[in-house]
This record gives C-alpha cells, sequence and structure tokens, in this order.
C-alpha cells in the first residue's frame, strides 16, 4: 500500500478554481449589500456596535467597512479597495465598493461558464482605458477662472460631499467653512494643517499619590531645583505664551503665573505642530538655548471658553496656513460622524484644488460611460463583446442605486436616462435634499 501523502496541514481548505471564484464573488456581494443602502443623499446611516458595546453612526463606505472586521480574505480586497480611496480621495468610498461588486456580479456568469479569467480582465483593462479617455474629455477644467467663480465651484464640491452626510442640511454653512480652512492652507494643502477639535467631557486629570510625607517633600525638591533653572531660562527667553506637549506642574503654573505667561499643557502633539507652522518659532525639547528665532509669533493671544471647554486662540499669525475647526453638538456618535463628514469635504476641496478638473455625479458620468460602453461593444465580436456590454451595465449600479435608496422606480428612470443619453444629452439624476 502506498504511504500516504500529507501536503497541507490539517485543516487547510484547498478549494480551488471556478467553484472557489464563484464563492470569493459571492463573498464580496454580500459586503456591498451591507453598504449598498448608504448611497447618495437619500442613503441610510448605518449604526454599527463593535464587541465592547461602542456604537458608531456612519454613512462613510470606508468607516463602515473597517468597523465590519471580516475576516474572509476575498472580500477583505473590498474594504481595501475603500481604505484606499480613503486615504487618496475621502470621498466616494461608497461608491467604489458598489462599483466592484457590480462587475464581479455582472462577471460571474461567465466565470460559471468557463471564460478563462485572462479573457475577463483583458475585457474589464479595455474597458477601463476607455472610460479613462471619456472622463479626461468629458471633465469641466476650473483653471480659467475668477477667484470668486472658483470658490463658488468649490463650495458646490463640498456641498456635494456632504449632501449624503447627517449634516447635509447645514452643507451650505459647513461648505463654506470647508473652503475657507482649505484654502488658508499653503500650495502643498497639507491636511494636517486642518485641526478638528470636538466638544466633549474633558479626561480626568492624572494625579501622582505618595504615601509618606518624605518622600512627597523629595519630590517637590526636585522638582523646584529643576524646575527653577528651567523655568528661568523660559522666562528670560521673553516668551508670553509657553505650550507644552507634556503636562506642566502646579509650580510652573504658578511660577508662569506671577510672570504674566500664559502656559498650557497636554497639547496634543498635532496642535502643537499647527500652532507652530501658523505662528513660526520651533518646538523645543529642552529649555537651553532658546533663542530668539525659535519663538512664534502673533498679534493676539486669548483663552476663550466655549461650552464647556477652554480653547486658545491665536490671532494674526505670521504664516497662517494652518486652521482649526471647533464642532460643537449633542451627541457623541453625531459629533464624529460630522467629522469623518468634514473630512471627506475637505478632501475633495483639496482635490478639486489640486487636480483642477471635475465631472458631473448623479450618476451622469456613469451612464455615460455605460453607454460609451454598450455602443463600443457593439462594434467588436466575440466574448469580448459580451464582457463589454456587462461591464456596461454594471456601470449603471450608481444611479439604479441611488434612485432605489431615495424610493423613485429604478428601472423606469433608467430606462429614460439610457434614453437621453442615446439622445446625446447628459442628464443628472438629482434627488433633493432638503425638504422643497
Ligand atoms: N443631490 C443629489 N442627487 C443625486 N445624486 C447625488 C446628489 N448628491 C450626491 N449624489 C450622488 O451620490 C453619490 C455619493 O453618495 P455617498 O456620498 O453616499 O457615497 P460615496 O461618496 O460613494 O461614499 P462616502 O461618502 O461614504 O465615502 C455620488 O454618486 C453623487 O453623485
Ligand atoms: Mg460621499
Amino acid at each position: 500500500m502506498q504511504p500516504q501523502i500529507v501536503l497541507l496541514k490539517e485543516g487547510t481548505d484547498s478549494s480551488q478554481g471556478k467553484p472557489q471564484l464563484v464563492s470569493n464573488i459571492n463573498a464580496c456581494q454580500s459586503i456591498v449589500d451591507a453598504v449598498r443602502t448608504t448611497l447618495g443623499p437619500r442613503g441610510m446611516d448605518k449604526l454599527i456596535v463593535d464587541a465592547r458595546g461602542k456604537a458608531t453612526i456612519s454613512n462613510d463606505g470606508a468607516t463602515i467597512m473597517k468597523l465590519l472586521e471580516i475576516i474572509h480574505p476575498a472580500a477583505k480586497t473590498l474594504v481595501d479597495i475603500a481604505k484606499s480611496q480613503d486615504a487618496e480621495v475621502g470621498d466616494g468610498t461608497t461608491s467604489v465598493v458598489l462599483l466592484a461588486g457590480e462587475f464581479l456580479k455582472q462577471v460571474k456568469p461567465f466565470v460559471e461558464e468557463g471564460v478563462h479569467p485572462r479573457v475577463i480582465i483583458k475585457a474589464i483593462r479595455k474597458a477601463l482605458q476607455l472610460c479613462m479617455e471619456k472622463i479626461n474629455e468629458m471633465a469641466v477644467q476650473i483653471v480659467e477662472q475668477s477667484k470668486d467663480q472658483q470658490r463658488a465651484l468649490l463650495e458646490k464640491c463640498a456641498a456635494t460631499a456632504m449632501s449624503s452626510k447627517l449634516i447635509h442640511q447645514q452643507k451650505d454653512f459647513f461648505s463654506r467653512i470647508v473652503v475657507d480652512a482649505v484654502l488658508s492652507l499653503d500650495e502643498l494643502l497639507p491636511l494636517n494643517m486642518i485641526g478638528i477639535k470636538k466638544l466633549k467631557a474633558e479626561r480626568d486629570n492624572a494625579e501622582i499619590r505618595v504615601d509618606n510625607v518624605k518622600e512627597y517633600q523629595k519630590v517637590v525638591d526636585a522638582e523646584w531645583q529643576i524646575l527653577y533653572n528651567k523655568l528661568a531660562k523660559i522666562h528670560e527667553s521673553g516668551a508670553n505664551v509657553v505650550l507644552s506637549k507634556l503636562p506642566i506642574g502646579d509650580v510652573a503654573t504658578q511660577y508662569f503665573a506671577d510672570r504674566d505667561i500664559f502656559c498650557a499643557g497636554r497639547v496634543p502633539e498635532e496642535d502643537l505642530k499647527r500652532t507652530m507652522k501658523a505662528c513660526g518659532g520651533a518646538v523645543m525639547t529642552t529649555a537651553n538655548d532658546i533663542k530668539p528665532n525659535v519663538l512664534g509669533l502673533c498679534e493676539h493671544f486669548e483663552e476663550r471658553q466655549v461650552g464647556g471647554e477652554r480653547f486658545n486662540l491665536f490671532q494674526g499669525c505670521p504664516n497662517a496656513k494652518t486652521s482649526t475647526l471647533i464642532l460643537r453638538g449633542g451627541a457623541e456618535q453625531f459629533l464624529e460622524e460630522t467629522e469623518r463628514s468634514l473630512h471627506d469635504a475637505i478632501m475633495i476641496v483639496r482635490r478639486t484644488i489640486k487636480h483642477d478638473s471635475v465631472v458631473a455625479g448623479g450618476g451622469a458620468i456613469e451612464m455615460e460611460l455605460s453607454k460609451l460602453l454598450r455602443d463600443y461593444s457593439r462594434t467588436i465580436a466575440g466574448k469580448e463583446q459580451l464582457l463589454i456590454a456587462a461591464i456596461a451595465k454594471g456601470l449603471e449600479i450608481i444611479p439604479r442605486q441611488l434612485c432605489d435608496n431615495a424610493g423613485f422606480d429604478a428601472t423606469n428612470i433608467l430606462n429614460k436616462l439610457r434614453q437621453k443619453h442615446a439622445q446625446g444629452e447628459c442628464p443628472i439624476l438629482f434627488v433633493h435634499t432638503k425638504p422643497p
């Protein structure tokens, strides 16, 4: 008898080939179903509760996908698509997942019938190339516009990005803020130079407990000695405001207060960096060698109470290329979602400034690409014809889902849209975001 050869460890799933491809596609399909209903202005938000019971309410595709903790390896690629879209563009995360899922769904019958994946991939590449050319051709350039026109367009872009979010009713207000914030940045448009602060309950203050007096005295003595040297140096430097990443002790606080110096401890690093960018100066790791050029400048400094928290406002900063938005609101989940939505809008405005061309939303570009591919497919023969036509159908998922989510009759509207596009028009499916 031949000895049995064990190649893979017990329990290894070694399924491959067609059934595995189909099963992967099915797994992706269920992920898409999870975010499908969030697309568009009438899309629903999702409430996701994690293992620790923390609830998150979100409309953001990438956030939802991240929170789903997907373990299926093929389905995970969809999460990666959403994540990379989030990192690169910031918005459109639901759309990319939906499109990817729909393309898979459309090519599934071909896989089942035994069409070789290479043939499918070739058709997809061809379709991609055609779509890219068309998008470039249709994109509206925004370079040749006046400042006001550019601003209006940026505001529109920001408002569109927010129209599908919880804050859509205040999108006019927020889009002005977002555009202001982005326009205040330097040419590189660094995202981390826009801070978003949420007003929440203050964290408990840390404290040290010592149980005998001698020990306490030692701590205090040491503190005094080291501190006094340091503090004197800071005072001599002529600084009026001292910001520190670490907590500032009572002694130091009093020392500064006696000399009319404002000090703040536990300043988050990103805030510190942003302030440094705006006011100049440098973040020092030691109190030695504080030269005038490491001190930042601003015209006016004040500490202002906003709600339950105090904020340090630096005004008239010489190189103000940074900004901070303060969000106040009720529920924490609401604030978090607002922050995410603003992030989407900020990213979109940055993109628009950097790339200076836009295409229409509301399913218009998708329908036009779909028409292009369908027309093209009619000019070629073989399997590729069917595959390109399938991809053309896949693109229709965006307007279809927008209709479904808004409660419209998708089949009816899509027929109308197809007809209009065939006649050479490029209508937009407009869903009212505010009650008329
Ligand atoms: N008023 C509107 N009418 C119709 N469609 C709209 C309207 N506003 C936005 N859209 C469309 O909604 C889609 C965007 O929806 P949504 O913001 O929910 O998803 P996303 O941008 O793909 O992902 P996410 O914002 O979660 O990262 C785009 O296709 C956009 O064209
Ligand atoms: Mg969006």
